[in-house]
């Protein structure tokens, strides 16, 4: 099955946020349109913060009826919500409060938890309250999933090599990451390949062997877990910048 993938390459990081952000409200203002709302799941780490930054800018905030967005994340680190650490403080910080989200349309991931596999239940709880379906359903589908690469490969907290690769039963995981000698709670991919579209942000070159690995023709969806994001009904668009993405073929 092909899936559609789109690719799009910008000479710098300053011009990927710009295409992205451009994407990103068009999808919201689609799903707000079409479905009455945007239920979105953000990614983490440090790439998508210039996005965040863009999006809550007059120019990209008018744009969007922010009271409308359910917010998401695809995974979290197991810290405290304050902690410079935390995906939900980035985004809150940088984009949710800036531009008005309503806390109760805020769904965090409770990281600062002891039982994280606990808090992996009560997120795909919060998932299906939120869809309106239960937890045993098939997967619900979020209108957009924004996701990273690691230099290593990884998506969300799905590592490579990491049980979370294989889990088909549940929306939500917490992954035990030996490489990191944590444990993060993450979305899985019946989840991620549930959803109408995934957007990826990868800029700077400590990604270029990643990203060139999880787009060849073919490879290790295990070494590679990007490789196994191909949802059934939707498309996964690519925003790279030229440092990530030298080969100009
Ligand atoms: C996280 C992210 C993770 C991230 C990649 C890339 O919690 O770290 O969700 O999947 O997207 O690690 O991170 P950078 O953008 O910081 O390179």
């Amino acid at each position: 099955m092909t899936i559609s993938t789109k690719i799009h390459r910008f000479d710098d990081d300053g011009a990927l946020f710009a295409g992205a952000a451009d994407a990103v409200v068009s999808a919201a203002v689609e799903s707000i349109r079409e479905r009455g709302r945007f239920v979105v799941a953000l990614s983490g780490g440090e790439t998508p913060a210039g996005l965040y930054r863009l999006l809550a800018q007059p120019q990209y905030r008018r744009r969007v009826d922010w009271n409308r967005c359910e917010v998401f994340w695809g995974d979290e680190r197991p810290v405290p919500p304050g902690d410079e650490q935390s995906n939900y403080r980035l985004a809150r910080e940088l984009l949710l409060e800036p531009v008005g989200v309503p806390g109760a349309n805020i769904h965090r991931i409770e990281g600062e938890r002891a039982d994280l596999p606990a808090a992996a239940r009560d997120y795909a709880v919060e998932i299906a309250r939120c869809f309106g379906v239960s937890t045993t359903s098939a997967p619900p589908s979020f209108d957009l999933v924004l996701l990273g690469l690691g230099g290593d490969a990884h998506v969300a907290s799905l590592f490579p090599g990491t049980a979370a690769l294989d889990v088909t039963d549940r929306w939500v995981a917490a992954n035990d990451v030996p490489r990191l000698s944590t444990v993060r709670v993450t979305l899985t991919f019946p989840v991620i390949n549930a959803a109408r579209a995934v957007f990826f942000l990868v800029a700077g070159g400590t990604k270029a062997a990643a990203l060139a690995a999880t787009l060849a023709d073919s490879g290790d969806p295990v070494r590679f877990p990007g490789r196994r994001v191909r949802p059934a009904d939707g498309r996964v668009e690519w925003f790279v910048d030229a440092a990530a993405a030298p080969d100009t073929r």
